[in-house]
């Protein structure tokens, strides 16, 4: 989407949008327009019960210049507290226009009183609800094809170039991930995940180290080599550093889930709704898109972005329920189930990354546990951390952006329950708090002192409805928390 700003109205064809507060009186908001067109939207609007809630919208055409003008009432509310409102309200227009006929979309606000970063939200919002991945669509019927190409803001004051291009480092995140998350398996899958970063990041000045699998049997991390080993795919670790920060600041350290592929193993999952299982890298994508975001601003902080990269099939070569494996930790650890392989690659990413990076702060995102979405659905992520101070951080992102989180428990009580007859440890724990027992397991691996969060986004990744910000399909949650929490937190 091609966004632009101007300080008026441009002549030619377009359809306009207005929007409104609940007090706004409606004349004045029209005042660009004649008399005629002023009572008829007056009346358009009643008709169709348009009450100005925050981004709903009344359409009709009205005579404009001699011709006939699509005008869109589009509703702002009347509380003033929505971080989102805005970005909400572009989503509503693109949702609506998308594939309309109509080409361009000028959005009014002049006279409404926001500052530069509501206006560059909004045009962050049309550009999100506008993605669309249609590359595999050789037959899209006409009427289903995208025709809305460009908004144009009129009126959002000084400094909006400078907000939007902030948000738009923001956007180009969000759809990376969004398109990592929407390939399928057969050509997203350990190799190509890194090399599709690789293409996006590197010229971003993001510095790329990929450990093999040799090299990851040196280190020991039999845990994620043993989830990959059935697969045809060979495994990765793909590290990504952006040093934006001062040379002796510690890096804060994301770490994504990046099951290309999860068939569940020899444990293998049912056939039906199999498919949604090319989305359990969400995790290593939602951390590919922030790191690109990141460098996309050139964030004043340094980051490392690390993806636990392995496809889980069953074969003759896979690992079996009961099988033992050494974690890089030297914890050796029972395989109960080899559907249970998310936190065997991120226990040995998570101890590859306190070892090598020594951070203060790791944050891993995970699409860990369908008890996740029984627990939350998909509204919120299940946030799970050893630090307060750490998890209010991560909340207080999760509110200003939309990426919602809720806290869960971790510890002692449930700890016990992932105690192994042969192993260390297990990989599953009962039925019950099955999303609480694989964070526990996770925590077994974060070393003392080192603040850590996981993020398990199982319900949040991939959407089968559209949201505000969103077709059905990928949402890119995750992007917009990490990029926030490193921008209110970590920036010099
Ligand atoms: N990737 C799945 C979790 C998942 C399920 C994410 C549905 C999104 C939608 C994970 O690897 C898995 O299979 N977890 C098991 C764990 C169980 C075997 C303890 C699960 O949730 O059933
Ligand atoms: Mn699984
Ligand atoms: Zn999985």
């Amino acid at each position: 989407m091609k966004i632009s700003f101007a300080a008026q109205r441009p002549t030619g064809s377009y359809t306009l949008a207005i929007p409104l507060w609940s007090e706004d009186m409606l004349a004045d908001r029209l005042s660009g327009l004649g008399d005629g067109a002023r009572a008829l939207a007056a009346g358009a609007a009643q008709a169709q019960r348009f009450e100005r809630e925050a981004a709903s919208v009344a359409e009709l055409f009205v005579e404009d210049n001699g011709g006939a003008r699509r005008l869109l009432l589009v509703g702002l509310g009347g509380s003033r507290s929505d971080d989102a409102l805005f970005e909400k309200v572009g989503g509503a227009l693109t949702a609506r226009l998308l594939a309309s006929g109509e080409t361009r979309l000028v959005v009014d606000l002049s006279g409404l009183g926001i500052d530069a970063a509501a206006a560059a939200r909004l045009a962050y919002g049309a550009s999100a609800r506008a993605w669309r991945y249609d590359v595999y669509r050789t037959k899209l019927p006409r009427k289903q094809k995208p025709t809305l190409e460009e908004v144009v803001i009129v009126g959002a004051g000084e400094g909006v170039e400078a907000a939007w291009e902030r948000m738009s480092a923001l956007l180009a995140g969000v759809e990376f991930t969004r398109e990592l998350v929407t390939e399928p398996a057969n050509i997203i899958f350990p190799v190509s995940f890194v090399e599709r970063c690789r293409s996006r990041l590197e010229p971003l000045g993001v510095e790329f180290e990929v450990l093999e699998e040799e090299q990851m049997r040196a280190l020991g991390m039999l845990a994620l080599l043993g989830v990959g080993q059935g697969s045809q795919q060979p495994s990765r670790l793909l590290v990504m550093r952006w040093n934006g920060g001062a040379a002796s600041a510690k890096p804060v350290v994301f770490v994504g889930k990046g099951i290309t592929f999860d068939t569940g193993g020899i444990s293998i999952k049912p056939a039906a709704g199999m498919e949604a299982m090319k989305w359990d890298m969400g995790g290593a994508g939602a951390v590919a898109g922030a790191m690109l975001a990141i460098a996309g601003r050139k964030a004043k902080a340094n980051v490392v972005g690390i993806c636990a990269l392995a496809e889980n099939m069953p074969d003759g070569t896979a690992q079996r329920p009961g099988d033992v494996v050494t974690s890089m930790s030297g914890q050796t650890i029972e395989v109960i189930n080899t559907d249970a392989e998310g936190r065997l690659v991120l226990c040995d990413a998570i101890t590859w990354a306190q070892r090598n990076i020594r951070p203060d702060v790791l944050v891993d995102l995970a699409t860990l546990t369908g008890a996740m979405i029984i627990s939350l659905g998909h509204e919120y992520a299940g946030l799970f951390s050893n630090d307060d101070g750490l998890a209010a951080q991560l909340q207080a992102a999760g509110q200003a952006t939309g990426d919602r989180l809720w806290r869960m428990p971790v510890g002692e009580n449930y700890d016990k329950l992932i105690d192994s007859p042969i192993a260390d440890i297990k990989n599953v724990g009962p039925r019950e708090g099955g999303s609480i027992t694989a964070a526990t397991f996770l925590q077994r691996f974060v070393e003392p002192g080192v603040k850590w969060a996981h993020l398990d986004v199982a319900g949040t990744v991939w959407s089968d409805k559209a949201g505000h910000l969103h077709d059905k399909g990928a949402t890119g949650y995750g992007v917009a928390l990490l990029d926030r929490l490193i921008a209110d937190n970590f920036e010099r």
